[in-house]
């Protein structure tokens, strides 16, 4: 059964498709009315939410479906000591589909290997959120025409930020993009991402400390917010909080047409002052984000409706990539690039599923031959010997 993990479990191909019927979405609302009739969502939110969650019931409300779930981790089963996996195999005896968040990186993974619904990763710790990923691709479309030719600013907090690598991995795949990383030093972009991402891919990227410096050559602008809850130590928070505050004033550099987008919540990092600018669109991506997740419930249940999907096998021009960075994930865990180290070595990031989930095995996948790095396959940190 297909789920969305992360987003290279999408083609380029597929993520078009989802554009091009969340387009359709917003231009035909009534077409979609009752598609899911009969169906039900299960919404497992171990970790607070506004947008994504209600998003989402929103969203299958809109299809003419309907929800059930959770929004904290106290009011199911879990504060019993129920695992991830006993707690999916549980919900997918009521729901057609799953969506789950949660601070553990790979949790949804591991719920995935134990249902036989579609699971979507509404955000594993500070890992990735494929969803909002999808509400930046279709923002971007929207505003610029296209998800290619595109000098793109992320700013903030680059290392734990799950939107950031999400997008990050989406981006790679699209031709003649730039990124500019503008982050503290102490929260920069991850040493897998540039690595094994981007070098090896060949995508150009630039870090700096300085927002003033690069805004003028920004045809995006990514504000985030520094992830107060991913860090072990509260004084280094406080320390980084107000890095970057974007003003009216600093966007006097800007290109008048420059998109500026935040995956939101914001704290205090975008003056509301902004708000008013022709170039904010992060209110547009919040409602960018309920029409492609309801894109996303029918092409995952799409298999189980009687509808004619004539957009299948849609691709646009506009978002064409070199067909060598369609890297899409292959997840089957047999293969020989996959290895069971269990007894010579175990992840040690204390962020990953692993670290809480009952015996679940330490799976490790080879990321780079030539260096020979293995990386776990639930948060994807590097192996130890
Ligand atoms: N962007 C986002 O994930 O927002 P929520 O945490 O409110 O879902």
């Amino acid at each position: 059964m297909k789920s969305l993990i992360d987003i290279l479990d999408f083609s380029v191909e597929e993520i078009d498709e989802l554009i091009y019927l969340a387009n359709d979405i917003i231009d035909n609302p009534k077409k979609y009315s009752e598609i899911c009739k009969g169906k039900k969502l299960a919404n497992l939110f171990f970790e607070p939410s506004t947008r994504t969650r209600l998003s989402f019931e929103a969203a299958m409300y809109e299809l003419g479906g309907n929800v059930i779930g959770f929004s904290e981790a106290a009011s199911s089963s879990v504060s019993k000591g129920e695992s991830v996996a006993d707690t999916t195999k549980v919900i997918s005896c009521y729901a057609d589909i799953i969506v789950i968040r949660h601070p553990k990186e790979g949790a949804a993974y591991v719920a995935a290997n134990n249902t036989s619904v579609p699971v979507i990763n509404a955000g594993d710790g500070g890992h990735c959120h494929p969803t909002q990923t999808l509400a930046d691709l279709l923002t971007i479309y929207r505003e610029k025409g296209r998800l290619k030719d595109l000098t793109i600013g992320f700013c903030g907090d680059l290392k734990y930020g799950r939107t950031v690598h999400s997008l990050i991995n989406a981006l790679t795949r699209y031709d003649n993009i730039n990124m500019v990383f503008i982050s503290p030093k102490e929260l920069k972009v991850p040493n897998y991402i540039k690595k094994d991402l981007l070098e090896n891919k060949d995508v150009s990227y630039e870090e700096t400390t300085k927002l003033e410096e690069v805004i003028p050559k920004l045809d995006i602008l990514y504000m985030t917010r520094i992830q107060k809850e991913r860090f072990l130590n509260a004084e280094d928070y406080l320390r980084l909080k107000d890095s970057y505050v974007l003003t009216l004033e600093k966007l006097n550099g800007a290109k008048s047409d420059m998109s500026i987008m935040h995956p939101l919540p914001r704290v205090n990092e975008i003056s509301v002052s902004v708000d008013k600018d022709s170039r904010a669109c992060y209110f547009k991506q919040v409602l960018n984000g309920k029409y492609i997740r309801m894109a996303l419930i029918i092409k995952l249940l799409k298999e189980s409706m009687n509808f004619n999907f004539d957009f299948i096998g849609y691709v646009d021009p506009n978002t064409m990539v070199n067909i060598m960075k369609d890297n899409k994930r292959i997840r089957n865990l047999n293969t020989e690039r996959h290895k069971r180290l269990t007894n010579l070595i175990k992840c040690n990031n204390p962020r990953c599923i692993t670290s809480t989930e009952q015996e679940l095995e330490h799976i490790f996948e080879l990321r780079d031959k030539e260096d020979e790095i293995y990386r776990c396959i639930y948060c994807e940190a590097k192996g130890n010997r």
